[in-house]
């Protein structure tokens, strides 16, 4: 005998409850507890044992299965996918609003349009004018893409299936789409869940390379459930500073390939530009060096990437409480680096107001970046540039060795090219990467020489 049992779901994490709370058990954000379809709880146990159909087992290496993919004509985007947009798979796009992702996907779209392949864009949170007005400012208003606004998931799908599946499906965005089979309205979990399923579905049986732009909470998270985070192939992420110009596309999960490659692009008055060579767009560009500034050799998938690092301390007369803000790395990275320079090195930044920003809107996440934001801390505490030309990178343990990262060559190698003369970096067990003639590589074992290397500095 079946009974219904009310049940909550958590609108930011998913977590089910079986009684309303003001605050989710799981992941403590306040009043996001909706009440959900009631689910279906079996009081006695079903015998699943018998009674099914048999199923076939293959061999891994069945013959015809190729992996083919379609390139979208934006390279930059077809780097981050891993190659391409696959046939009949599940994209979830997510980004801060007004980063620039039914931008990109409308250039994206028209392209392949151009190209002589069927694309519908379906528009949930635009009237058809509004994109119409954004594809003649991207000079794209000639492509032959099937534009519509609509936001019922029946009504989407009763169409698609009237036509040719098209190569390319964009749904802008998941959170106003509704289902009328499903309870509640748009953007709570069930809807969410239940349209993206439907959609996916289509795109599977049809071979058609499907689309979500997923909206992103405070946070950071796809808004939703984490559940659609698993029912898609491929999660990518549109990233950058509102303010400036580069966005980056990232892609965080990919059944069908590397997820360390990035695309770049800059935001101009016609749309997005690609960014073949980015190795040198977050420098400022300044050729006297200046306390504070650290030269970082990142490494974003293949593509080597020099970056920026500044920090800036003010020393605070009366006993307030210091301030402490990051722009590009993270907050709880900055303190452990503060208190392995205090702790290890007997540096003082309790009564100093603490800055660290990463130029051009970049977001750091390599762990090697640790040296070259300790080399920027360092020279702004002493007020003395570090040495012209130079470039920092190495993990940071909590003991303050200078730990070795992956890619040491590579990351010296391109800052040579680059026209930089020296690096400083992990010891290594040989006499350091491979490195032009020309390059000086000094090794460092612990945070407390770089110190003195920077104190040495005049
Ligand atoms: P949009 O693609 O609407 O962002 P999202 O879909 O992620 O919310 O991009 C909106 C921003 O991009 C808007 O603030 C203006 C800017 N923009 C340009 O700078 N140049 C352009 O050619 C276009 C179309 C947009
Ligand atoms: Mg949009």
């Amino acid at each position: 005998m079946a009974k219904s049992k009310k049940r909550y779901v958590c609108q930011a994490c998913g977590s089910v409850s079986h009684r309303w709370q003001g605050q989710c058990p799981d992941c403590a954000e306040w009043n996001t507890l909706v009440e959900d379809a009631p689910a279906t709880i079996f009081s006695q146990k079903h015998d699943l044992s018998s009674g099914g159909r048999a199923i076939a087992f293959e061999p891994l290496d069945a013959p015809g299965e190729v992996l083919t993919r379609r390139t979208t004509g934006l390279a930059e985007f077809d780097r981050a996918l891993g190659g391409g947009l696959v046939p009949g798979s599940a994209i979830l796009m997510g980004g801060d609003p007004g980063i620039g992702k039914s931008t990109l996907l409308l250039q994206a779209a028209a392209k392949i349009a151009k190209a002589g392949s069927e694309t519908v864009y379906v528009s949930g949170e635009e009237a058809a004018g509004q994109v119409r007005l954004r594809a003649s400012r991207l000079e794209l208003a000639d492509a032959p893409i099937r534009l519509a606004a609509a936001t019922s998931v029946r009504d989407i799908l009763t169409t698609l299936n009237t036509m040719a599946p098209p190569a390319l499906l964009v749904i802008d965005s998941i959170q106003t789409m509704h289902s009328d089979t499903i309870e509640g309205a748009p953007g709570t979990v069930s809807q969410v869940r239940g349209c993206a399923f439907e959609l996916i579905r289509y795109a599977k049986e049809n071979g058609v390379a499907l689309v979500l732009v997923g909206h992103v909470t405070k946070d950071g998270t796809i808004a939703g459930p984490r559940v659609l985070e698993h029912m898609v192939d491929v999660v990518m992420s549109f990233e950058g500073e509102r303010s400036h110009q580069y966005r980056i596309l990232r892609s965080l999960k990919n059944r069908f390939g590397p997820v360390d490659e990035i695309g770049v692009f800059a935001m101009a008055g016609q749309g997005l530009d690609e960014v073949a060579n980015p190795s040198m767009l977050f420098l400022s560009g300044r050729d006297e060096p200046m306390a504070g500034s650290a030269v970082f050799p990142a490494l974003e998938g293949t593509r080597p990437v020099l970056i920026e690092v500044q920090a800036l301390i003010v020393r605070l007369q009366s006993g307030a409480t210091p301030r402490r803000a990051v722009v590009g790395w993270d907050n709880g990275r900055l303190a452990m680096l503060l208190a392995v320079l205090e702790a290890r090195c007997g540096l003082n930044f309790s009564s100093a107001e603490v800055y660290l920003n990463v130029a051009g809107g970049y977001r750091l996440t390599d762990p090697a970046a640790d040296l070259a934001v300790g080399a920027a801390l360092v020279s702004a505490l002493a007020d003395r540039p570090l040495p012209a030309k130079s470039v920092w990178f190495g993990e940071v343990s909590l003991a303050g060795e200078v730990r070795p990262v992956a890619h040491s060559t590579l990351r010296v190698r391109e800052s040579a090219k680059l026209g930089f003369g020296c690096g400083f970096g992990p010891m290594e067990d040989k006499a350091g990467p491979a490195s032009p003639s020309a390059f000086r590589y000094r090794g460092i074992r612990q945070l407390a020489n770089l110190v003195d290397q920077v104190m040495a500095t005049t």
